[in-house]
């Protein structure tokens, strides 16, 4: 396996929701999941291949966010910049339970993370531990910026049977890093990723894997070789290159544009955009439909179900936990949106702008 791997770049290797689907097989055929799965899976392919409104299988990706409280202000975030327009606020462990409860067969991943930064959730570990226990198999993942890892909390976090972590670490000293991470503090991340590390050791355990980002900025890209040094010498798993973007939702925020002008990179090799005079396109735009409302559900802290992770503010709220995943997956809204993706996506406001996945 690769030491890094880069994320939204052209060198990316996109896989297709046939793909995923390969990889179910490959992971049933190797023991570790189930063949009913990898037939959910199976079906909800089916139903992408009719554009059916209606799924006959049950989502099996999660991203459920524990919480949009964050104690940074990255400028390009919604959550940072302050402009989420949700209440703050803490998802009940019951509503986590509930979704896991429902899901659970089907699961293949479960990304206990979204807008907010995840560990300020105390139930985090509780979290995690009920999606490894009730949804065997499924891979269960998070991204922190690990101003809450410290010798109390990583070990809570090992033992809770996490399998992957993403570490936002966007700078080698306090000065770079603070730049996006507004109100972080470098040496406070450095402490987080080692008391992860020692507490991996400590415990005898090979989970999380351990995976620290590096968003590309101009204030950081000449840092590049930098950040590999250290996170070798830290000695985390693997790498991940990130080029900065902002969110599709505030494609046509002139503030928000204004806001990327200061940190796109000047290497072309590092920018996710192609730029035409005034307007900008993503590099990637050839890609022709996008597979996440027949695979995948996005429910937000306070039990909202959206149909992906690029509605930060939940204007397409589909329905809540509390009136039960599965009567939401299949629900009228949900029908609706389908059916507007696969007649129209290149005319809704949040997919026309969206590369895909
Ligand atoms: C919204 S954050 C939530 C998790 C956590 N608070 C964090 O920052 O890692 C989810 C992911 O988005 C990344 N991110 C933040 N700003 C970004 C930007 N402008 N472009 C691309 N990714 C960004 C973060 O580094 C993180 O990997
Ligand atoms: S740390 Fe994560 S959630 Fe918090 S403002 Fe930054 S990107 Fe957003």
């Amino acid at each position: 396996m690769s030491d890094e791997r880069q994320i939204g770049l052209e060198t990316e290797l996109r896989h297709s929701f046939l793909g995923k689907v390969r990889r179910g097989v490959r992971l049933w055929w190797s023991g570790e999941v189930s063949l009913r799965r990898v037939v959910n899976a199976g079906l909800c392919h089916l139903s992408l291949r009719r554009r059916s409104p209606h799924v006959l299988g049950k989502p099996f990706f999660l991203m459920i966010e524990p919480t949009n409280a964050c104690n940074l202000r990255c400028p390009l975030c919604p959550t940072g910049r302050g402009t989420l327009g949700r209440k703050t606020t803490f998802l009940p462990l019951g509503l986590f339970k509930q979704c896991i409860d429902e899901l659970g067969a089907s699961l293949l991943e479960v990304n206990v993370s979204n807008y907010g930064e995840p560990m300020m959730h105390k139930e985090l570990p509780e979290m995690v531990a009920y999606a490894k226990a009730n949804a065997p198999g499924a891979k269960v993942v998070i991204g922190c910026n690990a101003h809450f890892l410290n010798d109390e909390s990583a070990p809570r976090l090992v033992e809770s049977g996490l399998d992957l972590i993403y570490i936002s670490f966007d700078g080698v000293d306090q000065e770079t890093y603070e730049k996006y991470r507004v109100r972080g503090h470098f040496e406070k991340v450095v402490a987080g990723v080692k008391a992860l590390l020692a507490a991996r050791e400590a415990l005898g355990r090979t989970n999380p894997f351990v995976e620290l980002q590096f968003l590309v900025m101009k204030h950081n890209e000449h840092q590049m070789d930098a950040f590999r040094t250290m996170a070798h010498e830290l000695g985390v798993d693997r790498r991940i290159i990130k080029p900065v973007s902002f969110n599709v939702a505030d494609w046509d925020d002139a503030d928000t544009r204004a806001t990327y002008g200061e940190f796109f990179p000047d290497n072309e090799d590092y920018r996710v955009y192609r730029h035409e005079g005034d307007s900008w396109h993503w590099k990637k735009d050839e890609l022709a439909f996008c597979t996440a409302a027949w695979r995948s559900i996005t429910v937000l802290a306070d039990g909202s179900i959206v149909p992906c992770c690029r509605d930060p503010r939940g204007v397409y709220t589909m329905g809540n936990v509390a009136d039960g995943v599965l009567e939401v997956w299949n629900g009228e809204r949900y029908q609706k949106f389908r059916k507007a993706m696969a007649e129209r996506r290149d005319k809704m406001a949040i997919c026309k702008v969206c590369p895909g996945e």
